[in-house]
């Protein structure tokens, strides 16, 4: 029986952490992972010993180098790294994951890359079976969820999710405005939550991993209402539709009604919302 993620005896940020001291010299100039992001994940590998791993948003590739590392003793462990932009998002003139390549060419034997597509796209190739997932993706709602939602249906029971810059919306950094997407996943999802305890900033984890157990599926309404929430930033129709068919294909008829209504719900928010509340309801 695999121990849940709540009732560790072990802190995993505070797990073996000293097999990771040989990389993080080499991958703090580019990895957006701050040192309890990097450690909680690294000790959640070690801890859970995944043989399956689903990464959605690889920018340099900081976060597979620290996956690939702790993953390297695992017997059959594959990685999985997905990104929607083929090119690395801070500089074109280099691809996504650049960095695995560059520093870590001995870690890629177990490491299968997808770039320039979304998730959906490629759910099915990648397969059933995911033991863990790392989601560090636009940050932006309804991304996330929909990520999420894309990969639920190929976790195994107990798989263990990890969602990156949970917090992201309190940086006082006006880029980041509305990065509300991490949050709204983590607290919409029924399942085992866990956070690190930071002294300096207690509360404010910005790193969350939580589990996934029978309550999830019973409860994924919830993940699927929060989809009424604000949507930010923009999501080309051709990819809306995947996401849409994807649902569809994989969900109940309900649960696809919701996803509908709220891309609905979501077109109308910058201009028509106020009438429609001062009629009082949404048309369907
Ligand atoms: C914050 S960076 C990831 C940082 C990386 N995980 C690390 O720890 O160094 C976000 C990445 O997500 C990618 N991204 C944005 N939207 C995405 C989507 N819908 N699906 C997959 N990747 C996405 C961006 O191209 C970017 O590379």
């Amino acid at each position: 029986m695999i121990d849940r993620i709540d009732l560790l005896k072990i802190k995993p940020e505070n797990y073996k952490c000293e097999n990771m001291g040989e990389i993080d010299d080499i991958i703090n100039p580019f990895t957006e992972l701050n040192s309890v992001d990097k450690t909680l994940i690294n000790g959640l590998v070690l801890l859970y010993q995944p043989r399956k791993i689903v990464e959605i948003g690889i920018s340099a590739g900081g976060s597979s180098i620290i996956i690939l590392n702790a993953m390297k003793d695992i017997t059959d462990a594959k990685l999985y790294s997905v990104d929607i932009n083929a090119n690395w998002y801070r500089n074109a003139e280099k691809n996504s994951g650049w960095a695995v390549n560059e520093y870590f060419p001995h870690l890629t034997d177990k490491w299968n890359l997808h770039i320039g597509v979304d998730y959906c796209e490629v759910a099915h190739e990648i397969g059933y079976g995911i033991d863990m997932l790392f989601i560090d993706s636009a940050h932006r709602h309804p991304i996330e969820t929909i990520n999420f939602l894309c990969a639920f249906p190929y976790l195994k029971e107990n798989a263990v999710v990890i969602v990156h810059d949970t917090v992201l919306y309190a940086s006082k950094l006006g880029f980041l405005n509305n990065c509300y997407a991490s949050k709204y996943l983590t607290l919409s999802v029924t399942a085992d939550k866990y956070e690190p305890y930071i002294d300096h900033a207690p509360f404010v984890s910005n790193i969350t991993a939580f589990q996934i157990n029978p309550h999830t599926t019973q409860y994924i309404n919830n993940v699927f209402e929060s989809l009424t929430l604000p949507w930010y930033g923009e999501i080309s129709d051709e990819l809306l539709n995947k996401y849409r068919e994807f649902i569809n294909r994989h969900y109940t008829k309900h649960l696809s009604c919701i996803f509908d209504k709220s891309m609905k719900f979501n077109a109308l928010f910058e201009n028509e919302l106020n009438d429609i509340f001062k009629k009082g309801y949404v048309e369907n």
